[in-house]
């Protein structure tokens, strides 16, 4: 096993690229299944466990996959699928893997999966995808530990209704839909970034969606999809956990290729707080030169302020002056970084989905453990101000969303290293 050592009080500074989304490119990967007569070439693809373990999963039904490290290109060829049932031992690594259903009921009338792994941040059911397949047609079974979905005739078109706007829910209905017969209209959907970038790849395979982004989302069926080469979108919750590590260190960063319209509630709270910012197209630049204030936030979904951004938020609010509000209402249980942040010194008490946060002026170092993968980036900020050396544990957390993070925070200046257990 491997850790992190990070010495702290070290403020960061120099320039950072930002690499593709980790939240785009899995369903993208996934909808690569639905390119029946050619492969297709995925741009800005992140070094990400995640991207790994979905890769396993698509070649193990049949897809032929080559990655790029060098370039960071995805080669993914789907024409000739084998199987329309994934290994339960890789899909319980990730829950993501759930959106390998959309495209295989999609393509071939059928599909079944293991249940997705429950999550450290709560039991995230899939009640909302299931809805959505039975509107358009599909028969469920849900057996020992797995879900099938069968749709013999075909998909039919038609109007749902999301009682929560799910990401994964939206993005499942989404691929089913693009060749389902007739039109379908989605309602309440999310309205991430990644729905978007999700949506333009589903059109350049030549699926018929409009309206992504918005609410609701029309999607008009065509007959079958080709692979094409995309280009993943920037990841906004990378690029908003370097402009926190920017901020709280007292550095100066330039964020390159974060986009400013996908991060405004981090950038907004982030001014609110005392940092200073300036934004061009290229990317955005973060920089303070005293101790940040403390805010409140709450979590929503987009365009809301990000759930996966409050873990983040929470390290910061340990050490900015005055006392802080953080109510989480997307997930039920994403308060795991709170224990670890106390076993710095941290003053935050909890009640349900609301953490109070007493700013105090250090955080002291601590041997801490990444209980998921934001709450692993919390820690390693947490490091970054703390007096002396952190340990930061259960780094497969970390490795599964950040691509080359220690790489990255030494090339801004930190004191971080990764060595054995
Ligand atoms: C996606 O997860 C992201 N993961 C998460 O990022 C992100 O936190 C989340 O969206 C919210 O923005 C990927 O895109 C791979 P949801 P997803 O379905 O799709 C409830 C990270 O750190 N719900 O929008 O699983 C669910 O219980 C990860 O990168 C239902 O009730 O999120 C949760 O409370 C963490 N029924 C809420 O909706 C359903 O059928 C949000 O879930 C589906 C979801």
């Amino acid at each position: 096993m491997e850790k992190l050592l990070i010495e702290g009080g070290h403020p960061l500074r120099g320039t950072v690229k930002i690499s593709g989304a980790k939240n785009a490119v899995l369903p993208v990967i996934a909808a690569t299944l639905l390119g029946q007569d050619r492969p297709s070439l995925l741009e800005e693809v992140p070094h990400l466990e995640d991207v790994t373990t979905i890769s396993e999963i698509v070649r193990s039904i049949g897809a032929k996959t080559e990655y790029n490290a060098e370039k960071e290109t995805l080669t993914v060829d789907a024409t000739n699928l084998t199987a329309t049932e994934a290994p339960s031992e890789l899909v319980r690594k990730m829950r993501a893997s759930f959106l390998l259903m959309g495209p295989l009921l999609s393509r071939y009338g059928h599909a079944k999966i293991s249940l997705p792994g429950g999550c450290a941040i709560g039991t995230r059911p899939i009640d909302l995808h299931l809805k959505g397949f039975e509107a358009l047609g599909a028969k469920i079974e849900i057996g020992h530990g797995f879900i099938k979905v069968e749709a013999p005739n075909g998909l039919e078109g038609n109007r749902i209704y999301l009682d929560f706007p799910s990401v994964g829910a939206t993005e499942n209905i989404l691929m089913a839909a693009s060749t389902a017969r007739g039109q379908t209209i989605l309602e309440n959907p999310a309205e991430e970034p990644e729905i978007v970038d999700l949506a333009n790849f589903l059109n350049v395979m030549g699926a018929n969606i409009r309206g992504a982004g918005t609410n609701p989302i029309k999607i008009n069926g065509v007959e079958k999809l080709r692979g094409q080469e995309y280009m993943i979108i920037p990841d906004r919750i990378e690029a908003g956990t370097y402009m926190l590590a920017a901020a709280m260190t007292k550095g100066d960063v330039f964020i390159e290729n974060a986009i400013s319209e996908h991060l405004k509630p981090v950038i907004a709270k982030l001014k609110e707080a005392g940092a200073v910012l300036y934004e061009d197209v290229n990317g955005i630049r973060v920089s303070s030169d005293k101790p940040l204030k403390a805010v409140d936030i709450k979590t929503l979904p987009y365009p809301g302020f990000p759930t996966d951004m409050q873990a983040q938020f929470m390290a910061m609010l340990s050490v900015s002056e005055g006392n802080g509000s953080i109510i989480e209402t997307v997930f039920e249980n994403r308060f795991m970084h709170v224990e670890e942040l106390r076993r710095m010194g941290a003053k935050i008490t909890v009640d349900d989905r609301r953490a109070e946060v007493i700013g105090i002026p250090e955080l002291k170092a601590a041997r801490v453990k990444a209980t998921d993968l934001r709450a692993g980036a919390a820690m390693v900020l947490a490091g970054l101000v703390a007096n002396g050396e952190t340990t930061v544990t259960a780094l497969h957390h970390i490795d599964r969303g950040y691509d080359r993070l220690v790489e990255k925070l030494i090339g801004l200046g930190a004191h971080i290293k990764r060595v054995e257990e």
